[in-house]
């Protein structure tokens, strides 16, 4: 492999321009082929090179880096040319985003196609993200060709600079949402500009899921983009959960690009619960016992403080695997059109603010301002899902009524864990190393109060909340509130079990 990098620096780009013959030769990551390379390029498409072979989607790219052709040949962007030659509104105003030019890329001005308008430059090709080649095929070497990571609406490269407008606002969408921000929370060590992040220090855990350095690292991508060392100070450039943090920029086996799955029902392969899995249960070795991103194990029925001997039936949420497919994009994750009143198209929610019930203006748009009454949400989510003939109004109703039995449920266990029946040394923060029925109890109020719960799982929240009364009145004598009698306390939401008893280890079956 050396000996054919020095082979093209020593060549340059004459011998490039003409047929080139070299003896073929494989390593991991590079394939150097037999034959004709491309065309020289016109003048005025400013050391774009675009396709060797346009009609066979053969990119001058992928003549060496095999492995990133076969994968993005599979991707839209391979066939963005063609997918605009076919509608009918197609215009030159268009053309930009669906090939090779300034978009996508440090350049600037006319390059590529909209300098030259030949079909080598159709389609979304290597250099939309990677920039100008010709100098690098002309002598290959390590840090050129580096594509940023960044996706911010202002930016003059990166997915955004075609992924935006109102037809396909990804990157205005996204930039609303905590996924933009999340390097931002205090993950190192001193949140100052100038004080150095510590990818590997003291929390290095945390950065795995909040820092998208480190996040791709530890998802094994070890590849070299502009931003890839720059994680060490926040004057630097950190940045969070971005486009190609769940979206492989070459393509992937999964729809859509995305480097995990939305419907795996596998807490370490699911793209969503990869990261949404932080503190699902209880850490009683130390004081965190409050709930961190439990939304996967929620969903997965998983979650909580189960009191001891404790085993409930059946957990996985009606929003889990099986009659939900998609999981947490079906609910967080959706597309959809505005139209003004009069029917006019106003503009393309694509569902990348995360939003399940976004605040909405009249026309249904998604307000800046996410603050409102439950009445002014969208809850076409639900209404939309294939699990069940929820209208939005009914969809609304049934988690209306899951969220007050639930605050209903974690005010009364509050209650009983007020009582001076439970002792001090019980509780919070003191009993740090203990494993205590209180902690356990407080454990689930949390879990119960934090967003999405009612949605998440509600028939495990409300058990575990039933079962925690049940643990404290047995472990401290706490008596049960006045009104609750203990067969009200069956574990699960009374439309599914009316009136089976709580299976309490041995007391009760
Ligand atoms: C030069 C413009 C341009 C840039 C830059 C660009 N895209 Fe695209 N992208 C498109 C177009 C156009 C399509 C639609 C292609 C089609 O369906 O014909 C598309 C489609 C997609 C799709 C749907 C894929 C599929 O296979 O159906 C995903 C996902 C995507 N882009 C992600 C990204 C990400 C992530 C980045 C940045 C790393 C990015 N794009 C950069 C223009 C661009
Ligand atoms: C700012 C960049 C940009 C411009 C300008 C642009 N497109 Fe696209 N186009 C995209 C992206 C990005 C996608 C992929 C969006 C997605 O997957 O939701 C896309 C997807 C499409 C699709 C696939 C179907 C769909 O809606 O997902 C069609 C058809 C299309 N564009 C036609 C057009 C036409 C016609 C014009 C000009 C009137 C145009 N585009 C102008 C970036 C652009
Ligand atoms: C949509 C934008 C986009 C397109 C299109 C794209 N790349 Fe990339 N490429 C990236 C990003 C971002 C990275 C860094 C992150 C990663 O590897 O996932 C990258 C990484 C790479 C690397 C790895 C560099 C290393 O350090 O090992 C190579 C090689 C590469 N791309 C070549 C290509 C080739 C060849 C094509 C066309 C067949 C292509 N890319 C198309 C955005 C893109
Ligand atoms: C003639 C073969 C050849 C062609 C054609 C070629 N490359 Fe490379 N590329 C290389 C070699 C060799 C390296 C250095 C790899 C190494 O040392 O590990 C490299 C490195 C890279 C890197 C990684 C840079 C880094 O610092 O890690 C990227 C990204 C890349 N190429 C993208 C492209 C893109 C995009 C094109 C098309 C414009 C392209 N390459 C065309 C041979 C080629
Ligand atoms: C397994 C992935 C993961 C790890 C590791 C992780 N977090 Fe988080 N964190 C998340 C997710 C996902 C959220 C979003 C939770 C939500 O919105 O409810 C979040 C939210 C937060 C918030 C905002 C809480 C709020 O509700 O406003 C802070 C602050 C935070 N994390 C700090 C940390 C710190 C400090 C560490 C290390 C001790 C850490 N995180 C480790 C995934 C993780
Ligand atoms: C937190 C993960 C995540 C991030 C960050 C993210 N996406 Fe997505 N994206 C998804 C998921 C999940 C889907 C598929 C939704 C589905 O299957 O219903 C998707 C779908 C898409 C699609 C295809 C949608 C369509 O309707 O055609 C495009 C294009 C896209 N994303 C572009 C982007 C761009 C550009 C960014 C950065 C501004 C981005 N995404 C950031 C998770 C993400
Ligand atoms: C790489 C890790 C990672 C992945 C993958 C990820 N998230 Fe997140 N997500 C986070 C972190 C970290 C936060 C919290 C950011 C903060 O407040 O610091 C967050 C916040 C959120 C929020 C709160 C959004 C807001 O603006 O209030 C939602 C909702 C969410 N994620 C849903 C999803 C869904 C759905 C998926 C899968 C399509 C997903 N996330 C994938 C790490 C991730
Ligand atoms: C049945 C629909 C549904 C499913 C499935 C779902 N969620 Fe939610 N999620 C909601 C609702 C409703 C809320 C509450 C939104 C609110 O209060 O603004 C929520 C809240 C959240 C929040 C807190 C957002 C905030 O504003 O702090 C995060 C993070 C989240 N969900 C992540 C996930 C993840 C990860 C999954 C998959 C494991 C998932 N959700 C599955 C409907 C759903």
């Amino acid at each position: 492999m050396k000996r054919n990098s020095r082979w093209w620096l020593a060549h340059g780009a004459s011998a490039l321009l003409a047929a080139v013959v070299l003896s073929s030769c494989v390593d991991e990551k590079i394939v150097y082929r037999d034959g004709p390379n491309f065309v020289a390029p016109p003048a005025s498409a400013a050391n774009f090179i675009g396709y060797s072979d346009e009609a066979a989607k053969k990119t001058v790219c992928g003549a060496c880096h095999a492995t990133q052709q076969a994968k993005w040949a599979t991707t839209g962007h391979a066939k963005a040319w063609s997918t605009l030659e076919a509608n009918a509104g197609k215009a030159a105003l268009c053309e930009g985003c669906h090939t090779v030019s300034a978009n996508g890329n440090a350049a600037t001005g006319s390059v590529g196609w909209t300098a030259t308008s030949d079909k080598r430059y159709h389609d979304v090709q290597c250099e939309s993200c990677h920039g100008a080649g010709l100098t690098h095929v002309s002598g290959p070497a390590r840090g050129q060709m580096l594509p940023s990571a960044l996706a911010a609406k202002n930016l003059t490269n990166g997915c955004g600079e075609c992924h935006s407008g109102t037809h396909h606002p990804f990157v205005e969408e996204w930039s609303k949402s905590r996924h933009a921000t999340s390097y931002t929370r205090p993950v190192w060590n001193g949140a100052t500009a100038t004080a150095p992040l510590v990818p590997l220090g003291p929390n290095p855990g945390c950065q795995s899921c909040h820092i998208g350095q480190t996040i791709l690292k530890a998802w094994g991508v070890n590849t070299n983009y502009v931003e890839k060392d720059k994680a060490t100070k926040l004057a630097d450039t950190p940045f969070g959960v971005t486009c190609i943090v769940c979206h492989d920029p070459h393509g992937s086996s999964n729809p859509n690009q995305l480097r995990f799955p939305v419907t795996s029902s596998d807490p370490e392969q699911n793209l969503c619960v990869k990261c949404h899995n932080r503190r699902g249960n209880p850490d009683f070795t130390g004081n965190r016992d409050t709930p961190h991103a439990a939304h996967g194990p929620l969903v997965f029925g998983t979650a909580g403080w189960w009191p001891p001997g404790v085993n409930f039936e059946e957990t996985q949420s009606s929003h889990g695997a099986g009659k939900n497919p998609t999981l947490c994009a079906t609910c967080h994750v959706q597309n959809y059109s505005v139209s003004d009143a009069g029917g006019k198209f106003q503009v393309q929610v694509v569902g990348h603010r995360f939003l399940p019930t976004p605040c909405v203006d009249g026309n249904k748009n998604p307000t800046d301002n996410q603050d409102c009454a439950i009445t002014a949400r969208s809850f076409k989510s639900c209404a939309d899902a294939s699990c069940h003939s929820h209208t939005e109004a009914s969809a609304r109703t049934a988690l209306e009524t899951a969220e007050a039995d639930i605050e209903f449920l974690a005010a009364t266990l509050q209650v009983m864990l007020n009582s001076p029946l439970v002792p001090a040394s019980q509780k919070l923060p003191a009993a740090a190393g203990k494993v205590t029925s209180a902690r356990g109890a407080a454990y689930n109020i949390a879990l119960a109060s934090s967003a999405g719960a009612a949605a998440h799982n509600p028939f495990l929240v409300k058990a575990l909340l039933r079962a925690s009364m049940v643990q404290v009145n047995k472990e401290y004598g706490v008596a049960l509130p006045p009104g609750i009698t203990p067969r009200m306390l069956a574990p699960y939401d009374t439309r599914v079990m009316p009136t089976r008893p709580l299976v309490v280890g041995g007391d009760s079956n």
